[in-house]
């Protein structure tokens, strides 16, 4: 099958020349529209080293489209029918749209629709812009606001450093914390769903939470406010954007306006100097005086920016990841690698992103086992959105004590505690067994039993307040310490007495399975990692 890849109104591209040879090496043929990545500096000699055919507006009649956003109506027009359009199409908000690429007989793959599920985050283009957003809006803001992020302590005097505040700790909000963490500004975060805290922390800043209860979100996208919620989010924003030099506001609530977060009072309460970043602009915006696409100076001295292409200004970043992204949908779609697309509906994330489809396929109907090409039965496409709800939870399994806990997480607690009563009694037994090994021990060896009882206590209370988030790196160290152990072990296991032997023996089992599990638990993550290449 042919993929083009047109020419964006923007500086983005939704392919660049190393996402068309993992194309290419799908199967697929894939011709290149002129100057489709120039102004993402991928010239089209690039794209030809890299074996796509570099054709003219013509580009549209391909088998299937991979593009940004929704194409303009005349390039709709020249798609064929049968032909399979990927990009952000925002269902959700676009009936008409949807009504007439069921006319046209056309398969819409919408890119913005890739339900949130671990399976499905290399395909998921928010994500993958959101992130580079969030780092842009730091910069623009850094840029605007004309003052040192980094406290410093000078000759000439102390300068404090910026305060930024970044409301809504989705990917992007942490992306913008991440980035002014590392400029040394102080960072503080709210976000509606409660389970954010953590993560917010362990990208160094601090949560401040909402006064209200919030409820963990099933979904991954945070619910209508409750009328107390709102209240009490109003407030919060209006003292803490008074008090920053910098707020950065990221929420979004999935198929509506994006709320109004900062009125016009509480701009005029901010410092002046001080910058808005509203990365909810397209959607609306976050603060009442957001002008989409625009920076706007208020009468007290504060900017406002609303830019609605801030993933756009990282253009040769931004066009690669989208391209991945895409690569790895269509590698999910093309199981034979031949260049044929199936359409397997029984998967969530097919089924999830499928708007409309045609019925004239090029695409290969893998639950009715038909081939590419198969003959037309009817004329317009089926519309198959929405599609059904996928309960997923991106929250972490560990929930802060003050938000709502279902019957399942207090079950997982109870046990959970449990097994830390079980632990702990074991601790007491080999404590006992311990000393009894002391006082029967030869007088030359008791000191040595002595270290080891007090390693195996201290080592157990360190590795067990470690977060579950570093045990990797902790792994790596313990098999360096157990690398150690085996080779003491190895030199003592030939020892006439006894115990040593049977110590030595024990000592080489338990370090081989820590540096063989760890080598296997490493590998096995490495090879999760693969999928994106
Ligand atoms: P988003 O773009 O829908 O919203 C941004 C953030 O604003 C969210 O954290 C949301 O809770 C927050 N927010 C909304 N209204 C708010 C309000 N009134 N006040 C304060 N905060 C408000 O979210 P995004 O960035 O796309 O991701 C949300 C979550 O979904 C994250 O935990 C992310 O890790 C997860 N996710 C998982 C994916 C996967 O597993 N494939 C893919 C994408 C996201």
């Amino acid at each position: 099958m042919l993929i083009g890849i047109p020419r964006e109104p923007e500086a983005l591209v939704s392919a660049t020349p190393d996402t068309v040879a993992k194309l290419i090496k799908l199967g697929y043929d894939v011709v290149v529209e002129s100057g489709a990545g120039e102004r993402s500096n991928y010239p089209d000699s690039q794209y030809d080293e890299a074996g796509a055919n570099i054709v003219g507006d013509d580009v549209w009649r391909a088998d299937i489209i991979t593009a940004l956003d929704t194409p303009t109506a005349e390039q709709r027009a020249a798609m064929k029918p049968g032909a399979a359009l990927l990009a952000r199409l925002a269902p959700g908000r676009n009936e008409d749209l949807i009504a007439e690429f069921a006319a046209k007989n056309i398969t819409s793959l919408a890119m913005d629709a890739v339900p949130r599920i671990s399976r499905a985050q290399s395909m998921d283009v928010l994500s993958s812009q959101a992130n580079i957003a969030g780092y842009r809006a730091v910069i623009e803001a850094a840029n605007t606001f004309g003052r040192l992020f980094t406290g410093q302590v000078t000759a000439a005097g102390k300068v404090p450093p910026a305060v930024v505040y970044v409301i809504g700790a989705g990917v992007a909000g942490l992306a913008a914390i991440g980035t002014a963490n590392s400029m040394g500004a102080i960072v503080k975060a709210t976000d509606l769903r409660p389970e954010t805290a953590e993560q917010v922390e362990s990208m160094g800043a601090e949560f401040v939470a909402i006064e209200a209860e919030t409820e963990k979100s099933e979904d991954g996208y945070a619910k209508e406010m409750t009328a107390d919620q709102a209240q009490a989010a109003a407030q919060l924003y209006a003292q803490q954007s008074a008090a920053a030099d910098i707020v950065i506001t990221t929420a979004n609530i999935p198929g509506r306006k994006s709320p109004v977060l900062l009125t016009a009072k509480d701009v005029a309460a901010m410092k002046p100097g001080s910058v808005i970043v509203d990365m909810a602009a397209a959607n609306g915006g976050n603060c009442e005086l957001t002008v989409p696409g625009q920076v706007t100076i208020t009468d007290n001295g504060v900017s406002i920016i609303g830019y609605t292409d801030l993933a756009g200004r990282l253009p040769a970043q931004a066009s690669q990841l989208y391209g991945q992204n895409v690569v790895n949908l269509l590698k999910l779609m093309t199981p034979e690698k031949n260049g044929q697309l199936v359409f397997d509906l029984n998967d969530e994330i097919v089924r999830g992103i499928t708007v409309t489809k045609a019925s004239t396929a090029i695409l290969a109907t893998a639950e009715r086992g038909e081939d590419a090409g198969s003959p037309v039965a009817h004329d317009t496409a089926d519309i198959l959105w929405p599609p059904p709800p996928v309960k997923v939870s991106a929250a972490p399994t560990t929930l802060r004590k003050d938000a709502t806990t279902s019957p399942e997480a207090e079950a997982a607690e109870a046990a959970s505690e449990e097994v830390k009563k079980k632990s702990k009694a074991w601790m007491f037994a080999a404590g006992l067994l311990g000393i009894l090994l002391i006082l029967v021990s030869p007088m030359q060896v008791a000191g040595e039993y002595m270290l080891l009882m007090l390693a195996i206590v201290v080592g157990f209370y360190v590795i067990t307040a470690v977060t579950h988030k570093l045990h990797t790196p902790l792994m790596s160290e313990t098999n360096a310490i157990s690398g150690i152990i085996l080779v003491g072990a190895i030199l003592q296991v030939g020892s006439s007495n006894v115990i040593v032997a049977g110590l030595s023996f024990l000592a080489i089992v338990v370090a081989s399975i820590n540096i063989f599990g760890g080598f296997f638990v490493t590998r096995r993550m490495l090879t999760m990692f693969d999928g994106g290449n």
